[in-house]
């Protein structure tokens, strides 16, 4: 009878014991999960292909992804091949071009830029940051510049 007792209340302890440990470890995880967050390389891709010389008529554009950000390849009606980091420098919306107004447009706050990536109107404190490009053949490459 006695040893029923003592087996009965080690099995609840053990029960109990188990279940604290599973609750702490489900509060305080994700805490130090938050506060040291993983290691992530910046991914420094140099160059990418964005496309082919036939996707790109005069006077269009193409939003890529460069890395983590986006960057914008634009065919002017000049000829010439342009590209930016796509990345408003007023409060990172992602920029397009706007054909019918021939600049670069920010539609969060109105922010425009001229085909050289020059701020020109509205909030943007800064030009966009300007890519190379790079034909090869067919193909278009854009690359960071070297600084
Ligand atoms: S984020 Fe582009 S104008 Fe404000």
């Amino acid at each position: 009878m006695q040893g029923d007792k003592t087996d009965r209340r080690s099995f609840l302890n053990y029960i109990l014991g188990g279940s604290l440990l599973a609750t702490l470890a489900a509060v305080f995880y994700p805490v130090l999960a938050y506060l040291k967050p993983p290691e992530v390389s910046e991914a420094m891709t140099s160059s990418i292909k964005v496309g082919n010389l036939e996707d790109f008529p005069p006077d269009s554009s193409k939003i890529f992804k460069f890395g983590r950000k986006p960057g914008i390849l634009i065919h002017t009606p000049d000829g010439e091949f342009k590209a930016f980091n796509a990345t408003c420098t007023h409060l990172s919306c992602v920029v397009q071009y706007r054909k019918d107004l021939g600049v670069i447009w920010c539609a969060c706050h109105n922010g425009r830029f001229n085909l050289n990536g020059k701020n020109i109107s509205g909030p943007p404190p800064r030009p966009l940051e300007r890519f190379d490009v790079h034909i090869k053949g067919e193909e278009i490459y854009v690359s960071r510049r070297e600084t």
